[in-house]
Formats: structure tokens, sequence, C-alpha cells
């Protein structure tokens, strides 16, 4: 199939870090309990790194980036909660490197993903610091890091937030995989010519870009609906942060094409701690549950299927269309949070 990985990034160093493709399976009983589109899940809880989730796709470029540079240690900040954290450290580890994780301030009971990165071999550093002040755990790192190369290591620094932008390649490449199993409905007659909804959580925003990306460079017709996952961003600022990165990867691919403001669409209302919102994400968790027997967490995939679920709801997703629901894994964290999916 002509696409993104027989061009542009099919020549970008890579490492196999999944299990691809991941599944697409119709939610035949979700969609009946909502009577609306058809609905497929893409089951990217199921990418075979550690517990699976979306950041292991993006971590194939990034460690591959780093083994070309000879790094033997990866350092990276994030919150307890953080699944980027636990694929980091399981990516480190299945490249031979050490990780070494700065974990900002919170509840540290050996739970969760503290369990994870523990059973890991992860190096974990606790610091004082907490999310609204990322700076200075920054700078913890930069010390870090001097201290390692001061050592003869040679590390390799990761932020919170957005992974390096090639990571974008990975999921230009899913958009490329969902692509080709909607194709592969279509020539069994298992699909007709429904216009196509892709709901992606977005964070920082990369897998959206990415999708974007990879859509433009299939030359493909869908909708792309980010639902916003972080409460400090408003929609306008978040949309141009996901505008600013796809520009970015554009131009690293050297694709050669050009995006501007109506190519990004996010939606914002399901990232906040509102008991509705809570409440919203907890039944959209359970309805799941209930009628496919698949499980979301509660600080990701169960908002952006809240989103989802209100958009078939309303009408503003015809029954005549269809949905991709992307499942960006994160489950773990039911057994940290399970407060948060009290009904
Ligand atoms: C489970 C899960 N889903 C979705 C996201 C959001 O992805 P992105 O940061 O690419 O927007 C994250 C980010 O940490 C995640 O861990």
């Amino acid at each position: 199939m002509n696409g993104p990985d027989s061009t542009i990034l099919g020549g970008l160093g890579r490492v196999s870090l999944c299990a691809l493709p991941t599944p697409l399976v119709e939610a035949g009983r979700l969609a009946e309990a909502l009577g609306g589109p058809r609905i497929f899940i893409k089951r990217d809880d199921l990418t075979g790194l550690a517990l699976g989730g979306n950041k292991a796709r993006a971590l194939e470029f990034v460690m591959a980036a780093a083994a070309a540079a000879a790094c033997d240690v990866v350092i990276a900040v994030g919150p307890q909660h953080s699944n980027q954290l636990c694929c980091i450290a399981a990516a480190a580890r299945k490249c031979g490197m050490d990780a070494v994780l700065l974990l900002l301030r919170g509840d540290n009971r050996r739970q969760g993903n503290m369990l994870l990165f523990d059973m890991l071999g992860a190096q974990v550093r606790l610091t004082d610091v907490d999310l609204s002040n990322l700076g200075e755990a920054y700078a913890q790192m930069a010390d870090l890091a001097e201290e390692l190369r001061s050592e003869g290591r040679k590390p390799l620094e990761l932020k919170y937030g957005p992974l390096p932008v090639a990571g974008l390649a990975g999921y230009a490449l899913l958009f490329q995989e969902i692509l080709g199993q909607t194709r592969g409905l279509r020539q069994e007659g298992r699909l007709g010519s429904p216009r196509l909804h892709i709901f992606v959580g977005s964070g920082s925003g990369s897998t959206q870009a990415g999708l974007i990306l990879g859509r433009r460079l299939m030359g493909a017709e869908c909708d792309i609906h980010g639902v916003m996952l972080d409460p400090r961003f408003d929609q306008q600022r978040h949309e141009g942060s996901v505008l600013a990165t796809l520009r970015e990867a554009a131009a690293l691919f050297q694709s050669g094409v050009e995006f501007d403001a109506a190519d990004v669409h996010c939606i914002d209302g399901y990232d906040g701690e509102e008991a509705t919102t809570r409440s919203k994400a907890a039944d959209a968790a359970a309805l799941v549950a209930h009628t496919e027997g698949i499980l979301l967490d509660p600080v990701y995939t169960s908002r952006v299927m809240a989103a989802t679920i209100d958009h078939i709801r309303d009408g503003r997703i015809p029954p005549e269309d269809s949905v991709v629901f992307y499942h960006s894994g994160g489950v773990p964290a039911i057994f940290s949070h399970s407060d948060s999916l009290k009904r």
C-alpha cells in the first residue's frame, strides 16, 4: 500500500517495541446501547510494551534515535500516574538502557505505576516539585544528566509532555494502520463508505498531530476529534500547540506538506475534576465495560469516551457515519485511581 511508510517515514530509524497491527474491533453492543453510528475500537491498549498504550508507538522512533546517538540511560520527568514514564522505562530496558525517573510530588505508595517502575528496574528519584514548577524539575534533570556524563554515561533527557517530535512518525503510521484496517473491512463487504470520525485523547497533542499528519500523507478523508486531556490549557491555545507540533513534524520529515488551523479540531470540557465531568467519565467507562468487556482508565480514555458518547447522543455524529474510538491505554491507573471511577 502506498502511504507514509513507503515514502517519507519508511527511511526513519525505528526499533521494534510494539506488536502491530493492534486489533480494530467492532463495538456492536456499545453502538446498540447508544442507538447511533457503528463504533470501532482501535486497541492500542494492546501495543504490547509493558501494559501497552499509545506511547510505545512514538518511542519506537525516539529510542532508535537515542540508540543511534549511543545513549545508555534515559532520564525522564513526570508525575507518578504518567503512562508515558512507564512506557519510557519499559522501552529503555528493551533497548538495553537504564531508566532514571524523576517523580514529581505525589502519592508514592508501591502500587499502580510505582509498582511497575519497580518491576521494570527503573531508578526512581523523588522530587519535592509539583506540576506547577516543572522548570525546577528540569533543572534537577539537567544536574543529574551532568552527573551521569561525568561518570562516562550518555543520557537521553525526556521532559514531561510531548515526546521528541520524531515520535509523531509512529502516530502517522497508526493512521495508516487504521486506514488499512477500515479498507480491509470495506473490501470484505463489512463496512460501506461511511464518513469516519476518529476520537483520540489529546494531552500533549502528539498522537492527534501524528494522526493528522498521517491523514494528509495518505490523502484520506476523515474527521479527527482531539478530546483535550490537560486542564491547564484552553481550546485555542491547545489547538495552536497541536498545529505547531504538526508543522514541526512536517518539516522534520521533509514531507513538503503544510497545515493551517482548519486541520486541527479539539474538544474541550472533559478534562476537569468537576463532579459532572467525573461522573460522565465513570458512566462511560461502565458502559464500555458492561457492553464490550473492555476497560477504560479514569484519567484519559474514559473522558475521551464520554466526549464520544455526547457527540453520538446529541446527533453531532449522524447514525450513518462510523466512529473509531482510539483506546490509548492507561488502564493500570484504575488500580491507583479507583475512586475516580466510583458512580
Ligand atoms: C493513556 C494515554 N492516553 C492518551 C494520552 C495523550 O496522548 P498525547 O500526549 O499524545 O496527546 C496519554 C499521554 O500521556 C496517555 O498516557
